[in-house]
């Protein structure tokens, strides 16, 4: 994993406890520049007064990255928003990444006893022993995880008519599940809503398939009896034909928006993905940590970073561009309207 350097040396990295606004206005010294007055909050010396006059300090403050986002999205400059997505979006969710020790899926794999925990997804291992990932899809399978805030901010940047597409490397279905619509989505790593022989590709009814999954049952080709898997893309497999519209969209893209991935995969194209966008088009990584080329000293300029928890970064992001109140309402209606288990049998 790409190590992230300290935050004093990217200048627009903030974490997203400095750039809340009601910390803003009770801790910034420009908040207090706006009291009367009376109430600042202590006299400045001499010398501060003579500092503050210097030509360094006449320089515009630093904007945070989502700040400098919002400004731009509110001024309607970005109107063909790219989403690429990652493991990170559906934590929030109850479902773990890959990656983050401890608690990433590869980090709890011992009972497999694999040689390598990516071994559970590459298609070679998968056509020697199929089992270890037929026991893991039991648990992998949509149906027990509800979308979350980020995943309807999503669908909220396509609600405002401003969401070209978003790609996404999670097989949870949860895009779908939310309601951004078909049209929008790339599931980069394909889904378990469809099933094929990994072998011929000849297509299977995915719900036989999950069917002798969940009852410990192999099931094979019905044309050459090799082993049917869902359509996850596997290490070894092409992504899917819908991937490749990425290359009208990249260079479409007015802003690239980065959410809970390490970009980290090199055997899969996606990671390479973000840096097919035009150079001056704003990539805003919203992220635990610095990743990819968010690691560059210095960065790109305009290459924005907010690292913390992402679920609060959306919903900082949603207050500022006063989306908050029109996304919970949308959650609220969907969770109501919407018969889950119905919506799940479709999606799988
Ligand atoms: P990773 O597990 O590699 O990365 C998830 C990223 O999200 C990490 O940088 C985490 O720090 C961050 N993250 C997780 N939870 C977060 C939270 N609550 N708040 C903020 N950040 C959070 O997952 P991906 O990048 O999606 O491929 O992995 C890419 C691909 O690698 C997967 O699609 C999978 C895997 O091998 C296949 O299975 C083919």
């Amino acid at each position: 994993m790409n190590k992230s350097k300290s935050s004093s040396e990217k200048p627009r990295t903030t974490r997203s406890s400095q750039h809340r606004p009601s910390d803003a206005q009770s801790q910034s010294p420009d908040a207090d520049a706006q009291k009367p007055y009376g109430k600042q909050r202590k006299k400045q010396s001499h010398s501060a007064l003579v500092q503050d006059l210097s030509p360094s300090s006449l320089k515009p403050p630093l904007e945070s990255g989502l700040a400098a986002v919002v400004r731009l999205m509110k001024l309607g400059r970005c109107k063909n928003i790219v989403v690429v997505a990652g493991a990170g979006i559906s934590t929030a969710s109850g479902i773990p990444d890959f990656r983050t020790p401890g608690t990433g899926l590869y980090a709890n794999l011992e009972k497999y006893n694999l040689p390598f925990p990516e071994s559970i997804f590459n298609i070679d291992y998968f056509s020697n022993d199929p089992l270890p990932f037929f026991s893991l899809a039991k648990s992998l399978y949509p149906g027990s995880h509800r979308p979350n805030y980020i995943h309807y901010f999503i669908r909220m940047l396509h609600h405002k008519g401003l969401l070209l597409r978003v790609y996404t490397q999670n097989i949870d279905g949860l895009e779908k599940l939310c309601g951004i619509p078909e049209d929008k989505l790339v599931e980069a790593h394909g889904s378990f809503a469809t099933a094929s022989c990994h072998l011929c590709y000849t297509p299977y009814p995915a719900d036989e398939a999950k069917d002798a999954i969940m009852n410990d049952k192999i099931p094979t080709c019905s044309f050459c009896a090799a082993t049917v898997k869902p359509d996850v893309v596997f290490f070894g497999e092409d992504l899917p034909q819908k991937y490749f519209l990425n290359t009208q969209d990249f260079p479409k893209a007015d802003l690239l928006l980065i959410m809970g991935t390490s970009l980290q995969v090199n055997q899969l194209p996606f990671a390479s993905l973000v840096n097919t966008v035009r150079s001056a088009v704003p990539r805003l990584l919203l992220n635990r940590d610095a990743v990819g080329p968010f690691t560059k000293v210095p960065p790109r300029k305009k290459d924005f970073v907010e690292l913390g928890n992402l679920e609060d970064l959306v919903r900082t992001f949603a207050q500022m561009l006063d989306w908050n109140k029109d996304i919970e309402e949308m959650m609220m209606l969907h969770s109501c309207r919407k018969n889950y288990k119905k919506t799940d049998q479709i999606n799988q």
